[in-house]
């Protein structure tokens, strides 16, 4: 057996950082090479190799979704979620509308796709995000929106921004959550909640996870791990977090964000391949709350995958 690390061609620091802090871990258990996502990837890839992809690529190309793709059709092993639940959750209405389906809380919502709003709009307060970004990316000031006139103008002028669907949906304003899932099937397990508190934040600015809070203000932000709930929303919790994985058809690692709204959990988005940076990542910080370190981690995620290419063997 064989790792191989798959990283983009010039990873920005902290995916840099990922791969290297990854890489040392499976050299503790095998043989491990990093190769880049090109086209020569395929050719030296063989039966005995266990694929740990971290590349996520350019904005809007879905590499991760297209690398378990390319995996899947070779028959290769790898560590992660399949394409399937990539493709879903890289759009976020497309895994409201499955949540939705499954009876799963997410926050009632509608798609501005440039012509036409998909359905109602809510009652306000309204949040408006472009519907396939992350860090942060189009969840600005002008997000929230106290009417509707105001979210139909903040939605086009999105739209003509990214260049793509706008979602406008109710703003929940309880406690905002993350939740990381590890395992397949037996093994899953459900990691300490992580909260992120905004309340020390100065006068005037949002009380949510924009792209500026993220970036400007990660050292006034309250990281809380475990989170303070009753027993009852942690139940809640549990459930929601187990049921999101398994219709999600995810494996391994996932990463699902939450707001309460008056003690009712709700998704508001689904991290097919979250951030594993030992540094800043949320799935390491609730790894130290559990007393466990990032080797540990690692160890776990990639446990299914092994034991599936021994059988094959
Ligand atoms: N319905 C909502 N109610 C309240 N806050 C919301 C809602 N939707 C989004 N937010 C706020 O906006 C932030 C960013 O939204 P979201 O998680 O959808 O985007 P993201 O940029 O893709 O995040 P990530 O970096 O985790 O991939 C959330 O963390 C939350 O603080
Ligand atoms: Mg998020």
């Amino acid at each position: 057996m064989r790792f191989i690390v798959v990283k983009d061609l010039s990873p920005e620091a902290a995916r840099a950082r990922t791969v290297r802090a990854v890489a040392d871990v499976l050299k503790k258990v095998g043989k491990t090479e990093i190769l880049s996502f090109d086209a020569s990837l395929i050719k030296r890839l063989t039966k005995d190799d266990v694929i740990f992809n971290l590349a996520i690529g350019k904005r809007h190309d879905f590499l991760q979704g297209t690398i378990s793709a390319i995996m899947e059709g070779l028959g290769n092993e790898f560590v992660g979620s399949p394409a399937y639940t990539h493709y879903v959750c890289l759009d976020k209405f497309t895994t409201k509308s499955l949540l939705n389906s499954y009876g799963i809380p997410t926050p009632a919502g509608t798609l501005f796709d440039g012509s036409y709003f998909v359905g109602d709009i809510p009652a306000p307060p309204l949040i408006v995000k472009p519907v396939a970004e992350g860090s942060g990316i189009g969840v600005e000031s002008d997000s929230l929106c106290d009417s509707i006139e105001m979210a139909k103008k903040v939605a086009k002028k999105k739209f003509e921004e990214f260049k793509e669907p706008i979602i406008i949906e109710k703003y929940l304003d309880g406690a905002e959550l993350t939740v990381g899932v590890i395992g397949f099937g037996s093994e899953l397990k459900v990691l300490p909640s992580l909260e992120i508190d905004f309340s020390n934040l100065p006068k005037g600015v949002e009380r949510f996870y924009s792209k500026r809070v993220k970036e400007e203000y990660a050292s006034q932000t309250i990281y809380r791990c475990p989170a303070l709930l009753s027993e009852k929303v942690q139940r809640e919790v549990l459930d929601i977090a187990k049921k999101t994985f398994e219709v999600t058809k995810a494996r391994d690692y996932l990463r699902i964000d939450m707001r309460l709204d008056k003690d009712q959990p709700y998704v508001i988005e689904v991290n097919s391949m979250p951030g594993l940076d030992p540094q800043n990542s949320d799935i390491p910080k609730m790894i130290k709350a559990m007393s466990k370190d990032y080797e540990w981690l690692i160890k776990y995620v990639i446990k299914r995958a092994i034991q599936s290419l021994e059988v094959q063997e």
